[in-house]
């Protein structure tokens, strides 16, 4: 989940590093650290933010041109220098960073302590710079090999050894790693938006891979023997993911959601994958709640009932034979480990297996048989706003053999632009104030209603409810007290009956009723009006959560939080 960053080149590294930590603070913001590679290995660190490193190394004279960067989001040990990487070993030889969580950690710990070796940090990542010096015979490159084989769990690797001041050394597991390479320099990273803008090409690490990295070259190889790597030209991420003017990102990503939209509904439609009979559609979080909204309209579009899953519970599902049936995930990063985890139980079990992600050459587009890329662009908020309407988007287009659906593809970028345009600040007031809130639906709505729910809890620390309309009765409605806002969401005339009894029963119990709607007589029944353009009930969700993407974020607003990093979260999820 953390962001790793390594530079080695003509300039000096700290600098550098610092910038890419900054873009990377997204994955992971409790603590982070540097260390420089010279005639010995220098590190800093710090607990927060990437700025307190910066307040740190104000003054430090680091001259050294390669080191390796990381910002952390803590799985073992408490977010505290010590615990901070990067980890030096027991003699000062190997500083490494490390992203992902090391499995047989207890072992290792256990066999470090055998050997006399005094470990400074909870960590399982320290461990790994122990083993590397006791496995060190002057080669930095084969030790790697030799304990990465012994690791269990997850992890992206970046290594320095003082021995060799300008290299750096890299392994990969289940966590994503990318080379960048430039003109006498050369960096690796968790992604590519914290490649220096000198980078031309990219390198994406494989599983098992380990590579030596000096300035303008990489070589990569695999169980001891050197390998081609793939490949991939470098475009300019540095500019994509700029704040142009927005106050937060997730501001910023919000407005881009007509263009998002547009841009994935016209992906070329050539040789495009299809929705076959029997789909089950996975995912987590946001990308879970955009496969429930999209549930209708596959059924719709395929004749058969369509299952919803959990990535991270889909691989229980023991008894379950995937042959004959399509298993599509939903995600924006494509690294998040339970969707990836979910997608590779899914080949084991037979299924035909199509990625929808938002980043074209992820490890999950790589997993699986069939891709569909959502053309979102690049997305930092923790919280995603256009990594799930454009998943909608694309589930449409997927669907979109179906005339009807086709059309109204077409609607939905101006229907977005028009939900931006919604005013909340009233609704927001109320619901900054308030204490559990509810979210509730039918249908399609009902995936809106709880990625609502979800988006507000996730910025504004609010615990509020997402529930599905008709479930409010068989319990949660003994929540509901004067004044608690219940925010209920409808697009589907055909419902409206439905919604209005739902609404009837709210208000009889002195909740407050705020529709996100674009049928009248739900408008007038309600206290207050989030009023929606029309658009087709079956690909609502990318249009009616707009406005409450933007309730969420003017009530966090509002109570002070810092929106485009909530507490406890990260962007990616590489750990199950
Ligand atoms: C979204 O706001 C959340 N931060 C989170 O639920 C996210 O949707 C989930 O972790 C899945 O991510 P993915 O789409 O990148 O797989
Ligand atoms: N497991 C390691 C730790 O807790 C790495 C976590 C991360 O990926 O940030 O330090």
């Amino acid at each position: 989940m953390c962001g790793i960053i390594g530079y080695t080149g003509n300039k000096p590294a700290a600098p550098v590093l610092t910038k890419g930590l900054h873009a990377l603070e997204y994955r992971g913001y409790d603590s982070a650290g540097i260390a420089v590679c010279g005639s010995e290995i220098v590190t800093v660190k710090a607990v927060g933010r990437i700025s307190a490193l910066e307040e740190k190394l104000r003054g430090r004279d680091l001259p050294e041109v390669c080191g390796i960067g990381h910002t952390r989001w803590a799985t073992h040990g408490c977010p505290t220098e010590i615990n901070c990487h990067p980890h030096l070993s027991y003699g000062g030889k190997f500083a490494i960073v490390h992203n992902g969580i090391i499995d047989n950690c207890r072992n290792l710990r256990v066999l470090c302590e055998n050997r006399g070796i005094s470990l400074k940090s909870d960590t399982d990542s320290e461990l790994i710079a122990h083993l590397l010096e006791w496995e060190y015979r002057g080669d930095p490159l084969a030790c790697l090999s030799r304990v990465a084989a012994d690791l269990r769990g997850s992890f992206a690797l970046g290594v320095l050894c003082a021995d060799f001041p300008s290299d750096i050394y890299a392994a990969k597991m289940r966590s994503p790693l990318i080379i960048g390479l430039g003109e006498d320099m050369a960096c690796i990273s968790s992604d590519g938006t914290a490649m220096p803008k000198e980078v031309t090409s990219l390198i994406v690490l494989a599983d098992g891979q380990v590579a030596r990295v000096r300035p303008g070259s990489a070589e990569v190889f695999f169980r001891g023997r050197r390998v081609e790597p793939e490949r991939v030209k470098c475009s300019s991420p540095e500019i994509a993911a700029a704040l142009s003017g927005f106050p937060h990102y997730m501001l910023k990503e919000m407005y881009e959601q007509p263009e998002a939209l547009a841009r994935t509904v016209t992906e070329d439609c050539l040789g495009r994958p299809y929705l076959r009979r029997n789909v089950t559609l996975i995912g987590c979080g946001s990308s879970y709640h955009a496969a429930l909204a999209s549930k209708p309209l596959v059924e719709r579009i395929t004749g058969c009932s369509a299952e919803v899953c959990l990535a991270s519970e889909f691989i229980y599902s023991e008894k379950t034979v995937g042959r004959g049936k399509q298993a599509v995930f939903l995600s924006q990063s494509g690294e998040t480990a339970d969707t990836i985890a979910a997608a590779e139980e899914a080949k084991r079990r037979g299924y035909l297996t199509l990625a929808v992600s938002n980043v074209h050459s992820s490890t999950l587009t790589r997993v699986c048989d069939e891709k569909f890329c959502t053309r979102a662009g690049p997305e930092i908020s923790v919280a995603t706003t256009k990594g799930f309407t454009t998943q909608v988007g694309a589930l449409g287009v997927l669907a979109s053999r179906n005339d009807e659906i086709a059309a109204a593809l077409k609607e939905l970028p101006f229907a977005a632009e028009k939900a931006l345009a919604v005013e909340v600040g009233e609704v927001a007031k109320l619901i900054a104030k308030s204490v559990n809130p509810f979210f509730i639906g039918r249908k399609a709505d009902y995936g809106a209603a709880l990625e609502g729910a979800l988006k507000l809890k996730e910025i504004s620390y609010i615990s509020a409810l997402g529930i599905a309309a008709g479930e409010l009765k068989h319990g949660s409605i003994s929540l509901i007290e004067k004044g608690t806002p219940v925010v209920v969401v409808s697009t589907d005339e055909a419902l409206g009956e439905k919604t209005l009894l739902s609404m009837a029963t709210v208000r009889a119990r002195g909740g407050t009723v705020i529709a996100v709607t674009n049928i009248d007589e739900v408008a007038q029944a309600a206290d207050f009006v989030l009023p929606l353009p029309n658009v087709h009930p079956l690909l609502s969700a990318a249009v009616s959560v707009i406005p409450l993407q933007r309730l969420a974020y003017e009530a966090a607003l509002l109570l002070g939080k810092d929106i485009d990093k909530p507490r406890n979260l990260a962007k990616s999820v590489t750990v199950e």
